[in-house]
């Protein structure tokens, strides 16, 4: 737990803010989810960095460095999913030294540190949040000359048009305002023939609006994971033809992963491995009260429990979604920019 609030020089975390700087952003991070999803996409700078300047250290914490989801095979272990689920996309890409790759919203590099190291293309991963750039310059030293950032905003990639051979978004566009505008801006910087894949957070056909505990569950899907909506399946494969992506495939994984192993089981807390604990309820528990009694003590900063409350609340509406069958974060997707020397 004591690298969880270390002290850093640059960026924003827990860790660099007082009692009252917490409790602040706690309270107007909780504040954008009393607007309507118009407002809250007008604010999305401040829904991203407020919810990951306060959630990145729990999720390296509990998770790891990539912060995605994965389907699991009977028998696959948790990392090996997730390696797995990662190199589904380099492959679907073709992706070779060579090759350069834009990472949409890199996290703190997880994935694109596994790939750059996989297939040894070159990987440009931009981000909104400043704090996980410095978080994923660190974990990405051993293979830098493969790996660079850009703090900035996807929705304006500062790159010329045509210039990627291939990108990929693990999870990062659930956060974005417009998703046609994402897609059409990661269209532009992509060369003619370039492949785009990716996995969304998405409403399946099995959500209905008119039902109140669908509608709590999307509704504490949002507010635990920082999101400003939450698209249906199929408005992600209408936005992606909306940009000018041909769409190859489009599917949920969620559905074909084996029933034993769905992809909400690590935050159930079925699995018993001592690098399992903090995944689960009885160890996201265990946390929140450590966390208690480290204020009290003051060995961490106050508020920190009430940031914990709220990624928990967020977790425990994932396991209801995924349960209820009304939510999945892996929407994949093949798309490719038209044109180049294979048309
Ligand atoms: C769920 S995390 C996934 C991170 C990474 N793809 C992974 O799998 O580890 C979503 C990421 O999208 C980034 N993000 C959200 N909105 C963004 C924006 N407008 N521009 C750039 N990055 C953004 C967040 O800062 C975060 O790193």
């Amino acid at each position: 737990m004591s690298r969880l609030f270390a002290k850093r020089s640059s960026g924003r975390s827990v860790g660099d803010l007082d009692p009252e700087q917490i409790k602040s952003a706690v309270d107007d991070y909780s504040g954008l989810f009393d607007v309507s999803v118009e407002q809250r996409k007008d604010r999305y700078h401040s829904v991203v960095n407020h919810y990951y300047n306060l959630a990145t250290d729990f999720y390296e914490f509990g998770w790891g460095r990539s912060f995605h989801f994965a389907p699991r095979r009977r028998g696959e272990s948790f990392s090996a999913s997730m390696l797995r689920h990662e190199h589904f996309l380099a492959e679907q890409l073709g992706m070779r030294s060579g090759m350069q790759v834009l990472d949409v919203g890199c996290g703190v590099g997880g994935p694109m540190a596994n790939l750059a190291r996989h297939t040894g293309a070159s990987f440009v991963g931009i981000n909104l949040n400043a704090y996980q750039i410095e978080r994923a310059k660190r974990h990405t030293r051993d293979i830098q000359s493969l790996c660079r950032f850009i703090h900035g905003d996807y929705m304006n990639v500062p790159e010329d048009d045509d210039h990627f051979d291939a990108a990929i978004n693990i999870e990062a566009t659930p956060h974005a305002p417009d998703k046609a505008a994402v897609f059409r801006e990661i269209f532009r910087v992509l060369r003619p023939g370039g492949g785009f894949a990716g996995y969304e957070w998405c409403l399946t056909d099995a959500f209905d609006p008119g039902n109140a505990e669908h509608v709590r569950i999307k509704q504490d899907i949002m507010k635990g994971n920082g999101l400003p909506d939450i698209a249906h399946t199929s408005d992600v494969s209408s936005a992606l033809r909306a940009a000018g992506f041909e769409v190859v495939e489009a599917r949920d994984l969620a559905v074909e992963s084996d029933s034993e192993t769905p992809w909400y089981r690590a935050l159930q807390g079925r699995d018993l491995s001592l690098a399992s604990i903090p995944r689960t309820p009885i160890g996201r528990a265990l946390t929140n009260m450590a966390l208690r009694v480290g204020e009290q003590i003051r060995i961490v900063p106050e508020g920190s429990r009430e940031i914990s409350t709220v990624l928990n609340a967020g977790a425990d509406a994932l396991v209801a979604g995924g349960v209820a069958g009304v939510f999945t974060p892996m929407f994949y997707y093949l798309a490719v920019k038209p044109g180049g020397a294979e048309d």
